[in-house]
């Protein structure tokens, strides 16, 4: 891997990738909103950066150009299909044989066969109707991003982050392909390690169309678990 573009570089997870991206030697390509150029300040002589929407398809083939990794955080916000229309931006643009990898929470579903505790259910079911009713973010949209990357035939990975906190990095997160696996139970994982994981995906080919599940290393339920699944 040489030349990676992170779509959403300026949140709190592409910030977190942009850092291990560089660590490990990558060209990075950055895209995010112009609002948000200066949180990528202290980057800003070791990136290149391209302002613009991340949905927007002339940014994204500008930026995904010679890239052979894409990493992309897909976040619901707004009633614009923005989740939806950056993941085909990506999907689309990126150069043929890329490994492109995305972000998204434990509520996206590969094959139903997740199983969720009630609180997911809750605050997917009760938060994302009032959350939609308020025309802040839209759940079904990134629901929708997933689907078509799962239908599709390009070296994907969906990466589904658990509960996030802050704090230094525990290493490599473990992985599991369902929620309601033993092994993810403890249900939190450090943001920097979720970045650490996105950025080791782009060269680990077992993770090509798959979308794992993720859970901190440090976690009671994978230090209990680790060795069983
Ligand atoms: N938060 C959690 O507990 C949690 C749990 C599991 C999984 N995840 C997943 O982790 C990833 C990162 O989530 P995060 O919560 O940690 O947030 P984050 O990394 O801070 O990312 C938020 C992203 O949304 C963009 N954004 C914010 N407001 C926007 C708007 N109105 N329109 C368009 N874009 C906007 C931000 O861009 P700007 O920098 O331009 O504002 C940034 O790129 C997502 O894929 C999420 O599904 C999060």
């Amino acid at each position: 891997m040489e030349k990676v573009c992170i779509v959403g570089a300026s949140g709190k997870l592409g910030q977190y990738m942009v850092q291990h991206s560089l660590n490990r030697g990558f060209h990075v390509i950055g895209v995010c909103r112009e609002q948000s150029v200066g949180k990528l300040e202290r980057f800003k002589d070791r990136i290149t950066l391209i302002p613009g929407m991340t949905n927007d398809r002339e940014v994204i083939k500008e930026a995904v150009a010679g890239c052979d990794g894409v990493l992309t955080v897909l976040v619901p916000w707004g009633m614009d299909n923005y989740s939806s229309g950056t993941a085909q931006a990506v999907m689309d643009l990126a150069e043929p044989n890329a490994r492109i990898i995305f972000s998204c929470g434990w509520h996206i579903s590969r094959d139903g066969q997740d199983k969720y505790s009630w609180k997911i259910k809750f605050l997917v079911n009760v938060g994302g109707w009032i959350a939609k009713k308020l025309r802040l973010v839209d759940l079904d949209d990134q629901v929708e991003a997933c689907r078509r990357i799962f239908a599709s035939d390009t070296h994907w990975t969906v990466v589904r982050g658990s509960d996030l906190e802050e704090g230094e990095s525990q290493g490599l997160p473990f992985w599991s392909e369902h929620v309601g696996d033993p092994i993810l139970e403890s249900n939190l994982t450090r943001r920097t390690d979720f970045a650490l994981f996105m950025v080791d995906a782009l060269e680990n080919g077992d993770l090509i169309q798959k979308a794992p599940a993720i859970v901190g290393s440090q976690t009671p339920s994978a230090i209990a678990y680790k060795h069983v699944t």
